[in-house]
Parts: structure tokens; C-alpha cells; sequence
């Protein structure tokens, strides 16, 4: 894939809650391709996020799609509320999954796309049986839970083996990097295949937004 076709979903975990609507606002006028929302429920992840009210509340102002990254366990139980608030893409942690096969379906039935996210520690050869029934899968950057952490560099490598299973088995699965992406680590990131990045403290961190985007974007 292209460096032109890597798509750049900034993560609304590290937006002003208070000026959501600003921040909204400064996606959709960007060259951004995805709002990212994490869904955190204390208990898969030691954090709490936020949950339907606000992303029926982000989807009323998004022009985008949102790429909604559930970090709860047992997710099969709200699916189709993720739907129903505006999920385009719906990933869970395959750490949270015992039937992954089967929630993978239940997600394309509701007609969202699916996505599998992996933590640091989860080896992505786990995927090979079901990487033709997904449209994406997220590899963790970092332990999820919180924005702005160090990256884990084990994570390159990681992605030029899923690159290699994607086109062995000829998938049109895409592979989104989600956690400490930065200026650096994307240019890793792209040459061992990845074809989305999620960014959260580079981009709302960042002095001026909309340029730290376009910055990712032009790599
Ligand atoms: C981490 C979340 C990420 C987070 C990324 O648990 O899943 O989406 O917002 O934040 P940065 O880009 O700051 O590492
Ligand atoms: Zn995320």
C-alpha cells in the first residue's frame, strides 16, 4: 500500500471534553479519515471513558466515520447499542472474546465493520483463522488504558508479520496502529504495512492540530 492511502484517525480520548464540539469540527475540516473513539470500562482496562450518550452526541456532529475501539470485556452483550449511536467500524479485544469467530459475525450481520484489536503481548499468528472474515485488525502500540504512553517498538515488527499473513492469505483486512504513533514511530509504521494510525496526544497535543495531521498524512 501507498504512503498517499494511509488513512489517519485521531483518538477523541485526548480531545477537550468541554469543547468537544471545537474539536469535532477541526477533524472534519482536516485531512483526517476516521474519528477514533475508546470505550474503557474499568475493568478489561484500568480506566473509565465514556460511553453512548457521548458518542451518539460526537456522531451528531462527525462527517466522518467513527472507528469505534471497544476496551470492555464481554462486548457481544452491546453491539447493536454501538450501531445504534454510529459505529461504522466496530473493533473488540480479542483478549475479551471467547467466541471471536462468532462476534466477528455478529458485527458484520448488523452491517459495521469488523475489527480485532491485539495487546503488545497477544502474538498476531492467533488471527490466522478468522483474517479472512476481518475487515481490520488493531495492534496495540502500547497496553491500552490511557493516551500519550511510550511506544512499544516490538509493535513494527509485529506489523510486517501480520503484513505477511494479510497477503499470504490474500485479505483485504486493514492493519491500524493504535498508541504512541507519532511523527517517528509512523514512518515504521508504514514501511512494515500499516494502513491506518491512530493518534491521540500527537494530534490534540499538538500546537496547532490540523497541521500534525496533515504531517501524518504526508508521510
Ligand atoms: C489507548 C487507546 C488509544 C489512545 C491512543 O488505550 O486505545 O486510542 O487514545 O493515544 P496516543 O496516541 O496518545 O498513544
Ligand atoms: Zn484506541
Amino acid at each position: 500500500m501507498s504512503n498517499q492511502t494511509v488513512l489517519i484517525a485521531p483518538s477523541i480520548l485526548s480531545a477537550d471534553f468541554a469543547n468537544l464540539a471545537n474539536d469535532i469540527e477541526m477533524v472534519n475540516q482536516s485531512q483526517a479519515d476516521w474519528f477514533h473513539v475508546d470505550v474503557m470500562d474499568g475493568v478489561f482496562v484500568p480506566n473509565i471513558s465514556f460511553g453512548f450518550p457521548v458518542i451518539k452526541a460526537i456522531q451528531k456532529y462527525a462527517k466522518k466515520p467513527l472507528d469505534v475501539h471497544l476496551m470492555i470485556v464481554d462486548p457481544d452483550r452491546y453491539l447493536a447499542d454501538f450501531k445504534a449511536v454510529g459505529a461504522e467500524v466496530l473493533t473488540v479485544h480479542i483478549e475479551a472474546c471467547n467466541h471471536l469467530h462468532r462476534t466477528i459475525h455478529a458485527i458484520k450481520e448488523l452491517g459495521m465493520k469488523a475489527g480485532v484489536a491485539v495487546n503488545p503481548h497477544t502474538p498476531v499468528s492467533l488471527l490466522e483463522d478468522v483474517i479472512l472474515d476481518l475487515d481490520l485488525v488493531c495492534l496495540m502500540g502500547v497496553n491500552p488504558g490511557f493516551g500519550g504512553q511510550k511506544f512499544i517498538k516490538q509493535t513494527v515488527q509485529k506489523c510486517a508479520t501480520l503484513k505477511a499473513m494479510i497477503t499470504a492469505k490474500q485479505s483485504n483486512c486493514l492493519i491500524e496502529i493504535d498508541g504512541g504513533v507519532n511523527e517517528q514511530t509512523a514512518k515504521d509504521l508504514i514501511a512494515a504495512g500499516a494502513d491506518v494510525l491512530v493518534a491521540g496526544n500527537f494530534v490534540f497535543g499538538a500546537t496547532n492540530p490540523t497541521q500534525a495531521i496533515a504531517d501524518l498524512k504526508s508521510l
